[in-house]
């Protein structure tokens, strides 16, 4: 440090006012802030300005030298230090904003719901239960079925006419394991029957729920998909009198001790003889439900078994329909349109 410098108050000025504008620009608060600072320092009518007026009142070159170099270096500084603030200060504002804009678009369930089994459902596995809780087990089959499985085997041969009243859906499958027109979706449970006798060695006690399919028009009794569940006794010495039990103890269970049941002769040809049941309600009126009867020879020779050894009831019925008596529901459609609405109620 030479002696000018020691002896220049203007020196000791310009560096009071660099280290006040320092101290300013660093706890300047904002953007806005900064830039009153940078005037209130380097403006026209700022400190350092008015300190460079001072210049020409200095007496000697070298002095003047010293505090120009010293007013401009205090410049340079004060100028950096207002560029570095004014980054910082402009970054904080800016995640100030962003923290303040910021959109939260996750779904906050406070009270997640729960969705339930669908009525029909719900109809099949009560049913299941009641059928588990009489003994029975369950069992299902293939949704595409052959010709065979579907009506020879149950008594249908080609030309019978019985075959005309299922309105089948036949697939265009054509190939070595079938011949061609013969694979169908199957237009009743009644198939998986015969496949449980030629799997199972008797006594057989079963269920078969599942899905079935036949060429109808959706209208308020009708789907062209539906469900039914077939039953399935084959034993020694089975008689009518067990079908007829069956179907009232499987009545008690299912719709409470007041309902009842009857059977009324019927034809089917895979039953011989064959029966329809319905069920009583306790205000004395009838449902109709399903076809029962005694397993004919020709469809227990069809799975295998010697009917001269063995004999069995069957009973069929629709699922759907179960649903539909339990809750009064009008239009069998309601069921499948998948309306939320109606869906939740049950
Ligand atoms: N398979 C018949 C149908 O879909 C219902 C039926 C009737 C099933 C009599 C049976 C039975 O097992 O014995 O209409």
């Amino acid at each position: 440090m030479s002696d000018i410098d020691r002896d220049l108050p203007l020196l000791d000025d310009v560096a009071t006012a660099r280290d006040a504008g320092l101290a300013r620009i660093l706890t300047a608060a904002s953007v806005d802030e900064v830039a009153a600072i940078d005037a209130d320092l380097l403006g026209k009518k700022g400190s350092l300005a008015l300190l460079k007026t001072r210049l020409g009142t200095l007496s000697t070159v070298d002095e003047k030298k010293a505090a120009g170099q010293a007013l401009n270096a205090a410049t340079q500084s004060v100028t950096e230090a207002l560029a570095t603030r004014r980054i910082d200060l402009a970054r904080a504002e800016r995640a100030v904003q962003l923290e303040q804009e910021r959109l939260d678009l996750t779904e906050e369930l406070t009270q997640p719901r729960r969705g339930h089994s669908h009525l029909v459902t719900q109809a099949w596995q009560r049913l299941e239960d009641v059928f588990i809780g009489l003994g029975f087990q369950v069992a299902e089959g293939p949704e595409v079925e052959t010709d065979f499985y579907n009506f020879e085997a149950l008594n249908m041969p080609r030309s019978h006419p019985a075959r005309s009243g299922f309105d089948t859906l036949f697939t265009d499958y054509s190939g070595p394991l079938a011949e061609d027109g013969t694979v169908l979706l199957r237009t009743h449970t009644s198939p998986v029957q015969i496949r449980v006798m030629q799997t199972i060695e008797p006594p057989i006690y079963m269920v078969m729920p599942g899905r079935v399919f036949r060429r109808d028009t959706p209208d308020a009794t009708h789907m062209p998909v539906f469900h039914q569940i077939e039953g399935l006794v084959i034993d020694r010495g089975i008689t009518m009198a067990h079908l007829a039990g069956t179907i009232d103890a499987f009545t008690k269970a299912f719709f409470g001790g007041a309902f009842t049941s009857r059977l009324r002769p019927n034809y089917f040809p895979f039953t011989e003889p064959s029966a329809e049941f319905d069920i009583q309600r306790p205000d004395g009126s009838w449902i109709e439900l399903g076809g029962c009867g005694m397993v004919h020879p020709n469809v227990l020779r069809a799975g295998g078994l010697d009917p001269e050894e063995w004999s069995g009831f069957a009973f069929g019925f629709g699922i759907d329909r179960m649903a539909r008596e339990r809750h009064g529901i009008d239009d069998i459609r309601d069921m499948y349109s998948n309306d939320i609405r109606f869906i939740e109620q049950f």
